[in-house]
């Protein structure tokens, strides 16, 4: 049952976001959004990659995210759909045209291309990839390929499905389990809370560690010059 929803979901998803897109389409300014995010550098740091506090909360990047996708976060803080005590004071201080150009701000900074951590060569038989592209199928798992939402390699697909590729470890997990324990429940159709309640914990880390480790863009092989491809 779960499933089917979870299977068809993905085009009713794509409808709500484009009604709450247009409910929140202010126009960001980068400039403007620079000066508002000055506060936010303290954890968020100057670049917009956050931080993995291996003993702490993790600061999430946010460099390169789609700005629509991160106004909607901060609206959810705002309204308590997504329960953070450590991002709820910095959130409210920001009215819906702040959110617009901060958000404008940090979606047009790049990313770093890989987090420090290099992820060791594929292997058919790895598990975290295998979850990634196929899913769990397992009697009492059913869990569908992370990937089939946020895209090749967890580069994220339009505003909806946010890149997990490049993004902290520690950050991933703890979102993760805000789901499965219900501090954050911003997601349409309970895309995510469905899913991260049927991760167990040593699932939760490994695709957390796997998805970090992946490079935040994917290489764009050079086009070929048309001398080269001359006979
Ligand atoms: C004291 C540290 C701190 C400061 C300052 C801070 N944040 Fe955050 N931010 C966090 C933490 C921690 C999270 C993860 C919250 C959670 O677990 O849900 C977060 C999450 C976010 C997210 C969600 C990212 C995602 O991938 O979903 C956005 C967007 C964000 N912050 C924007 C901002 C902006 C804009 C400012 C400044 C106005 C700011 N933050 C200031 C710590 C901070
Ligand atoms: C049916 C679609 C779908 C599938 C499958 C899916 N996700 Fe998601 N995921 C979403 C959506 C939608 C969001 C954004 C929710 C929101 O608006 O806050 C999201 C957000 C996330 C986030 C938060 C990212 C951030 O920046 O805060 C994490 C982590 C995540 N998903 C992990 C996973 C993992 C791991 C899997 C596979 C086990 C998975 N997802 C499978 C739809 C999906």
């Amino acid at each position: 049952m779960t499933i089917i929803r979870i299977a068809s979901g993905v085009g009713l998803v794509l409808g709500l976001a484009s009604v709450q897109a247009s409910a929140q389409a202010l126009e960001g300014d980068a400039e403007r959004g620079q000066q508002a995010a000055g506060v936010c550098v303290a954890c968020h740091q100057a670049d917009g990659m956050g931080m993995d506090n291996p003993n702490g909360e993790s600061w999430p990047r946010l460099a390169g995210l789609p700005a629509a996708y991160i106004a909607k976060q901060l609206h959810d803080i705002k309204a308590g759909r997504r329960e953070s005590a450590t991002m709820m004071p910095f959130a409210n201080m920001l009215d819906d045209q702040q959110i617009a150009d901060v958000s404008a701000y940090y979606a047009e900074m790049a990313p770093w291309p890989a987090l420090p951590t290099a992820y060791q060569p594929a292997d058919p038989e790895d598990a975290a990839e295998w979850l990634a592209n196929r899913g769990d199928w397992a009697e009492d798992a059913m869990i569908p390929a992370c990937n089939q939402c946020h895209g090749p390699n967890g580069q994220g697909v339009g505003a909806v499905f946010p890149p997990l590729a490049g993004q902290h470890a520690g950050y991933l997990q703890a979102q993760l389990e805000a789901w499965r324990d219900g501090a954050r429940h911003n997601d349409p159709n309970r895309l995510m809370a469905g899913i991260a309640e049927r991760l167990d914990e040593a699932q939760i880390t490994m695709i957390a560690d796997y998805y970090a480790t992946l490079p935040a863009t994917l290489a764009v092989p050079d086009a070929p010059s048309s001398e080269e491809d001359a006979p």
